[in-house]
């Protein structure tokens, strides 16, 4: 029997980037609901927000200061409130960003807790100086350390990202329980589960140095430890269990040993789990040293966990990652074909697939020429720092440009008109130049845009059982061609995807079901980039 989330296609919305309506330049809920009837036209099941919560921004949104409340330059609770109901009539379900491991500097317990006697003291990870300097040796995710002085304290804080998103304490059940009743009260909305952001983090299993030989240094003390199991187990018998929802959890460092424990059914924990190990295939050690794009080392690692796990969550884009077609495809003469293949391959995988605001038009990389341009936090740090080792400024663009978040960031490009149709204001971040060419509208209007496609793409999911529940067999592996077997119930299909701008053959049999390039039948060639999904019965 299978779950509503194995069935259905998220779709995530960067709600910053997504549709501007009061002309200030940032997207908005009202935004969202505009677009509901295109989206529900798109085949989408679940929405996923991004943070919409009250938030001083320093991490655009995953700082939050008040978790029951709307940040202004987004609307109202009540405006929410419209999101969720017009959703549920176009039967598309809303899932909410759960930010958990730390809040903002801002919130209120942290506040509080600054008071060395506030019953809020305890709440987050405060320890006094050790030799004059901070209690351990340990390094942040966003190129700092992780420590941060407090004058009012006394002490230090932990902070595993930016200094004002200081870390939770989870080894005091006082905030489990907070966590609960937040979840509860967007349960009781109508929301219908949650993306957990940094969930495998949550346990600081002790505060010890790290050892040195660790990319972040500290972190073999918080990487899925027991106590954060033992937190998710809570999570799902308190709360979870009592509601017809899912939770996917967005997990770092993850193994496919560690993320099976993390989403087994019999333990209780998460739905599924993001990993990452695909998505590092193009990098040397940190996404910020990039190395040259080989389909075999990326669709290798896709096969590994279709093999490892039960269920994935496959998606190639969210706003942490570069564009996929620029990154896994070919954004120039062969931007089409690709953006297609690329959306053949992660609606044909088993699991739950994950479509990014913007991936359905095959919108590209920034265009952006300078750091003024760039507006994310972690790529700020990261140029610093480079610039501190006298990388020269030449290079540490380079790495910014290639692999900063605000790539995946810029404002939805929806028509030809002036910024794209996002804002009629100053929109918060660059747009995308290329919007002339690459919009909403004007696929909408073309039958063979990617738009049309992913359309039809998602529609042949939604009706094959064999692409939501058939077993999954890999047949080629290479640098050129991706090509693997769905299995079920009497009914085998051949998914066949180039990954080259040369044409290919391979052997297939059986009739097409669909492909990118809209032919009816095979020859055993591929196009270049070209995506065919071959149907036929499984001989008895
Ligand atoms: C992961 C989120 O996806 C990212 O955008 C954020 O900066 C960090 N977690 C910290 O919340």
């Amino acid at each position: 029997m299978s779950n509503w989330w194995q069935d259905r296609v998220v779709y995530q919305i960067y709600p910053r980037s997504f549709q501007d309506t009061n002309g200030d330049g940032i997207g908005d809920i009202p935004g969202i609901i505009s677009h509901l009837p295109e989206l529900s036209e798109l085949g989408v099941g679940i929405l996923w927000l991004s943070p919409v919560y009250c938030s001083p921004n320093d991490d655009n949104g995953y700082d939050i200061s008040d978790y029951r409340n709307i940040q202004p330059e987004f609307g109202t609770m009540a405006d929410m409130d419209r999101l969720i109901a017009g959703a549920g009539n176009l039967d598309i379900k809303v899932v909410m960003d759960l930010v958990i491991n730390h809040t903002s500097d801002e919130h209120e317990w942290f506040q509080k807790s600054r008071d060395p006697k506030s019953p809020y003291r305890n709440y987050y990870i405060w320890r006094p100086a050790v030799n004059g300097g901070p209690p351990n040796n340990w390094t942040s995710f966003f190129a700092e350390k992780c420590w941060e002085y407090d004058k009012l304290s006394g002490e230090y804080y932990l902070h595993l990202f930016s200094k004002k998103q200081p870390d939770l304490n989870y080894h005091n059940p006082a905030v489990l329980g907070e966590v609960e009743n937040i979840m509860r009260f967007w349960l009781d909305k109508g929301v219908s589960g949650f993306r957990c952001d940094v969930i495998n983090l949550l346990y600081k299993a002790s505060l010890e140095d790290g050892t040195k030989k660790m990319i972040l240094t500290g972190s073999e003390h918080y990487i899925s430890r027991n106590g954060t199991h033992e937190v998710l187990r809570r999570l799902r018998k308190d709360v979870l269990d009592h509601y017809d929802c899912f939770a996917v959890g967005e997990t770092v460092f993850v193994t496919p040993a560690m993320a099976h424990d993390l989403c087994d059914r019999s333990r209780g924990e998460l739905d599924m789990v993001f990993s990452f190990e695909h998505m590092e295939t193009d990098q040397y050690i940190v996404k910020w040293f990039k190395r040259r794009f080989r389909a075999g080392r990326f669709v290798k690692i896709i096969t590994k966990w279709q093999d490892a796990l039960e269920w994935n969550a496959n998606y190639f884009e969210n706003h942490d990652q570069p564009r996929s077609v620029s990154r896994f495809g070919n954004d120039t003469e062969y931007w089409k074909e690709s953006a297609k293949m690329l959306a053949v391959c992660l609606l044909s995988l088993r699991g739950t697939p994950y479509i990014f605001q913007g991936q359905e038009i095959g919108m590209t990389n920034f265009d952006f020429k300078t750091m003024d341009e760039i507006r994310d936090i972690e790529s700020h740090n990261v140029y610093r720092l480079l610039r501190h080792m006298h990388f020269p400024k030449g290079i540490c663009w380079n790495i910014i440009r290639v692999s900063s978040r605000d790539n995946a960031r810029t404002p939805m490009q929806w028509s030809n008109s002036a910024n794209a149709g996002f804002t009629t204001g100053m929109p918060w971040l660059g747009i995308n130049q290329n919007y002339r060419r690459i919009n909403v509208y004007d696929q909408k209007k073309d039958s063979s845009s990617i738009r049309k496609f992913y359309q039809k793409m998602i529609a042949v999911r939604g009706q094959s059982d064999t692409l939501k529940y058939g077993s999954f067999h890999a047949l080629h592996t290479t640098n050129r061609l991706f090509a693997f077997e769905r299995e079920y119930s009497g009914e085998k299909l051949t998914v066949l995807l180039s990954f080259s701008p040369k044409k290919q053959k391979v052997t297939g049999q059986g009739s097409v079901l669909i492909a990118s390039s809209g032919r009816t039948s095979y020859d055993g060639v591929l196009a270049p980039y070209e995506a065919v999904i071959l149907i036929s019965e499984v001989k008895a």
